[in-house]
């Protein structure tokens, strides 16, 4: 059974087909990177498993229940936990503060101080300056934070949209390396936009390029970052 299912949809801004028949699917504990260029719907898919949109058709499952059309409140409870794109933190609240706000959804409330133990495992930083105000974070501390946050919620499925942007790359191989802690430790499932390929090829799993909205190329994420057909694929070349 897979945990997400996403099956045909369509999604619609106004005239605007920003996907077009777009499925994926994906086991417990995979990794899948969504790739491609700029305008080419990869957050619109996020925002439509999230339920922040409506697909205009196709449906949307995780964990065998159907989820297209319903409140994202609703998906978070089945185990969806979304980091949007650029890093919204609530600066003049408390790191802290910031990371419990990810658990208002939360049914086992009696879980919460032991993943917030885990999350301040995971980013130590984020545990020394917890009192401190989130508004000060570089870049990089607001992408952990951000992330913590998204843990806070329990996911068994995260989705982050481009994870890398605007970070150095020591930083950004930091934010790796703690994301895949997390899938080997507690098989969390990872959806990652990413541009960067080499980010892909490092970390492996599964890759699918979208392109005008729609999957224009799919397959394991080491060889297709590595092969020629990507770029191609990536830009258009070699169509009419
Ligand atoms: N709220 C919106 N209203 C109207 N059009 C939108 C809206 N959001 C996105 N679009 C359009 O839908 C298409 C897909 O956008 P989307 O943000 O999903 O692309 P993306 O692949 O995430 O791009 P980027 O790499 O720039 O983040 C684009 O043409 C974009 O202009
Ligand atoms: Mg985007």
């Amino acid at each position: 059974m897979s945990l997400l299912s996403v099956r045909d949809i369509s999604v619609h801004y106004g005239q605007l087909a920003a996907l077009r028949g777009v499925s994926i699917s994906m086991d417990e504990g995979e990794t899948l990177f969504v790739t491609g260029p700029n305008g080419a719907g990869k957050s619109t898919l996020l925002k439509a498993i999230a339920g922040a949109v409506r697909p205009s058709s196709g449906s949307i499952s995780l964990a065998d229940k159907v989820i297209s059309g319903q409140p994202p409140e609703q998906t978070a409870r089945l185990g969806f936990s979304m980091v949007p794109e650029g890093r919204h933190v609530f600066g003049s609240l408390t790191i802290e503060e910031n990371l419990r706000l990810g658990t208002g959804i939360r049914a086992d409330k009696d879980r919460i101080e032991g993943d917030l133990e885990t999350v301040y495992e995971v980013f130590p930083m984020l545990a020394e300056r917890k009192d401190g105000q989130a508004g000060v974070l570089s870049g990089g501390q607001q992408q952990m934070l951000v992330i913590g946050r998204a843990l806070m919620a329990g996911p068994k499925l995260i989705a982050i949209d481009e994870p890398s942007l605007g970070l150095a790359p020591k930083v950004i191989d930091q934010v790796y390396d703690t994301l895949l802690k997390l899938r080997d430790s507690r098989g969390l499932t990872l959806l990652i936009v990413e541009q960067s390929s080499t980010r892909a090829m490092l970390t492996g799993g599964r890759m699918v390029l979208l392109r005008g909205g729609k999957i224009v190329l799919e397959g394991d994420a080491r060889e297709l970052a590595n092969d020629e057909s990507l770029r191609r694929a990536y830009f258009g070349f070699g169509e009419h």
